[in-house]
């Protein structure tokens, strides 16, 4: 009978095991769950994502997981919600979801503000250059208590900061930076944001922001037109003196091209959170570079934010197959 019952209960497939406990128990005591051990297998492939998936209701993702074309398919005509730990939706198919029906879930808000946090420190921590300097000291080559112009890097204080992609991260970086004294806040946008006025930040195309900033902030998000933007024409409009910072997308960026601006002086330095791919291999010519940080895409951790991530994964799952309101549902 326990059986039977466990049996005709929704099938949720969750494609870690290392979700916050909580997330994954609440969805236990419900449904029917199948989890794929990642901390024991590793993450979940292609090929066993398609066998997994088979007859689920419902799928607990991340952005590791491709939910293509194949596995919303393989999942059947079941498939009711698809519900991704990240405000990101660029590894999901989209089109395919909307097809056939299946609502996505996703975490936007809840993270906003780690996550421009993190710009902010990726921003200070390129151009106050404290990986290279706290490397330095490591390295035994801290000789001379202080010296005058070592380690030396622009202020924030009285510069030009342009950011691409003013939705919600890129006006709380926005907010933040107020508080540094920057002249002049530009966002490249076609439109001028109500947004934009209240915080006294100033439309742009992308390019003028390119050619005027000393810091080039991107937060937008990866879609057809950002795939590939920052590009070498791009870096080429960029000032010299330029810092480049990405916590959006690595495949915004032209990689290569980005590796060239900065061994050629083109520009000053790059901060960035996200590339291609990810896990970047440690042998990547990036990580060889002094005047590049690199964070394994780490926006969005903290304690607090990952904890309401999963909880809004769970509640979008199960308001979902409830026909409800969902708190976060991604318009198709
Ligand atoms: C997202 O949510 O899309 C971030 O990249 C990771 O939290």
């Amino acid at each position: 009978k326990v059986k039977f019952a466990s049996m005709s209960k929704p099938k949720i497939l969750i494609t870690r095991s290392d979700y916050p406990k909580n997330s994954i128990e609440a969805l236990e005591s419900k449904y029917n769950v199948e989890i794929w051990d990642n901390v024991k297998n590793g993450d979940i492939t292609k090929k066993d994502f398609v066998e997994r998936v088979s007859g689920a209701s419902g799928i607990f993702c991340c952005l590791n997981d491709r939910v293509d074309k194949d596995v919303i398919e393989a999942a059947g005509p079941s498939l009711k919600v698809v519900s991704t730990m990240s405000v990101g939706v660029d590894h999901v198919d989209l089109k395919t979801l909307k097809s056939k029906g299946v609502r996505l879930g996703y975490t936007p808000d809840v993270l906003t503000e780690a996550t421009a946090e993190l710009t902010v420190a990726l921003l200070l921590a390129t151009s106050r250059r404290l990986l290279e300097s706290n490397q330095a000291i490591r390295n035994g080559e801290w000789t001379s208590a202080w010296a005058p112009l070592k380690w030396c890097g622009p202020a924030l204080k009285g510069s030009t900061v342009g950011i691409y992609g003013y939705g919600r991260i890129g006006q709380s970086v926005a907010r933040k930076l107020k508080a540094f004294e920057v002249s002049r806040i530009l966002y490249g946008s076609a439109q001028e944001k109500p947004e934009g006025k209240a915080i006294g930040a100033i439309q742009t195309s992308l390019d003028n922001l390119l050619k005027e900033s000393d810091f080039v902030i991107v937060t937008c998000a990866l879609s057809d037109k950002t795939r590939g933007l920052f590009n070498k024409d791009k870096f080429a409009m960029m000032k010299s003196t330029a810092i480049f910072v990405n916590s959006s997308r690595g495949a915004v960026v032209d990689q290569d091209a980005l590796h060239d601006a900065l061994v050629s002086g083109q520009i000053r330095a790059a901060g960035l959170d996200v590339m291609t791919p990810e896990p970047l291999p440690s042998n990547h010519p990036l990580l060889s570079l002094q005047n590049c940080v690199i964070l394994p895409h780490i926006g969005s951790a903290t304690y607090q934010t990952r904890m309401l991530m999963a909880d809004m994964v769970v509640k979008n799952i199960t308001t979902a197959l409830h026909g409800e309101e969902m708190p976060a549902e991604y318009a198709l």
